[in-house]
């Protein structure tokens, strides 16, 4: 009998390219999205060319237009289906907009998480429950490691026991954690709980940035996505404090969805992972510019604001050794050259219209 996989947010970024991986791998693949994004980010951000794509393309791919806030139609949900795999990815995921609406962003980031944990629980307590996290949950921390200015990006020192990246034994109190931080932290905290306390497969995935052809890319959140859009249209980016050399490493939607994965396959209770490109996909924001100009063969016009974001952390790199440990058969596929090249033939593609494909 065919597995089923649900996936929340199935338009957006790692939604969908969980709906085209579960599907290949012949689960019967439901979806909810209702395009919340669109509420958020305008236009730019809107996911529906990508939900229309799907049904298109995905033979019996099933989407809901339910909100994950929506306790009763989730519930009717899980009870018809019994889920085998729940990916929840759903999220106001920008930790500038959360400060704008902080009980929207709670409502949908913590309080939708735990109407899907319990939800679970109650009605399909063997399924493998999956939370998309974020590297906010540390908050500012990463600040403080001593950094060292290098001409295009900051960096560590080669001897510091997160050169390599950083791993899940950072604290995530004493700092500041933006509103988003907070929400998706208490959620991340849930979702450990249900796997603690209740005994659910359920394992959380703390990622710095992901990326990929199928981001909705806009101003205040799809850092690259947004970026090569930028460089293809014309369009002025913006480039918002610390000199442009804070570094973020990217993980590819595939990479990603490759690890929930694997994670499915042999599954724990309660687990939390940092996941993300590690050093071979970092880039600062400067020789992000430069690459992308390259992919696209074209000139980009930026500005620079000498006010960096709020908690914006000037580091991040993920050390991804615990995932790797507990499952040795996942690699990356992606470096932050082929990570970007994806992009931009997503945007060629798409005529960098709508979404990046
Ligand atoms: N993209 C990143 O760089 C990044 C980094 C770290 C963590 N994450 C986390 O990964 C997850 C997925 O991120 P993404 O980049 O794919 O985001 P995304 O915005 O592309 O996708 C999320 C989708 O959820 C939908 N959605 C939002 N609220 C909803 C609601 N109330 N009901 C139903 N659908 C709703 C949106 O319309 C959107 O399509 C999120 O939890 C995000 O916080 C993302």
């Amino acid at each position: 009998m065919k597995k089923t996989v649900l996936v929340t947010g199935s338009a957006g970024l790692v939604g969908s390219e969980c709906v085209r991986f579960f599907s290949q791998k012949g689960f019967e693949v439901v979806g909810i999205d209702n395009n919340m994004r669109m509420a958020f980010f305008g236009k730019d951000g809107s996911v529906e060319w990508n939900k229309k794509l799907l049904l298109e393309t995905i033979p019996d791919y099933l989407h809901y237009d339910i909100d994950i806030r929506d306790k009763s139609a989730i519930e009717d949900l899980i009870s018809k289906y019994k889920f085998d795999l729940i990916i929840h990815t759903a999220a106001q995921p920008s930790h500038d907009w959360a400060a704008q609406a902080p009980y929207v962003d709670f409502g949908i980031n913590a309080i939708g998480t735990h109407i899907l944990l319990e939800t679970t629980r109650k009605l399909a307590p063997k399924a493998v429950f999956i939370y998309t996290s974020t590297n906010k949950v540390y908050g500012d921390n990463p600040n403080r490691l001593p950094l060292v200015e290098l001409e295009k990006r900051y960096e560590l020192p080669e001897n510091h026991i997160y050169y390599k990246g950083i791993d899940e034994t950072m604290s995530i109190d004493n700092c500041l954690h933006s509103l988003f931080g907070a929400s998706k932290l208490s959620a991340d905290i849930l979702v450990q709980e249900y796997g603690r306390y209740f005994g659910l497969k359920c394992a959380v995935f703390r990622a710095g940035c992901i990326t990929g052809a199928y981001h909705s890319g806009s101003r205040l959140h799809g850092f690259l996505s947004y970026l090569v859009k930028c460089c293809a249209s014309g369009e002025k980016y913006i480039i918002y404090g610390y000199k442009g050399k804070q570094v973020r490493d990217n993980i590819h939607s595939f990479d990603l969805t490759n690890a929930f994965y694997h994670f499915f396959l042999t599954p724990r209770c309660g687990e939390i992972y940092n996941i993300g490109g590690t050093r071979i996909a970092s880039v600062s924001v400067l020789e992000a510019i430069e690459i992308c100009k390259k992919a696209c063969g074209k000139k980009l016009a930026y500005e620079y604001v000498d006010k960096n974001r709020i908690g914006d952390h000037m580091w991040w790199i993920s050390d991804v050794t615990k995932f790797k440990t507990h499952y040795p058969d996942w690699k990356l596929t992606y470096d932050k050259y082929s990570v970007i090249d994806d992009i931009v033939r997503g945007v060629i593609r798409s005529g960098g219209v709508s979404g990046s494909v």
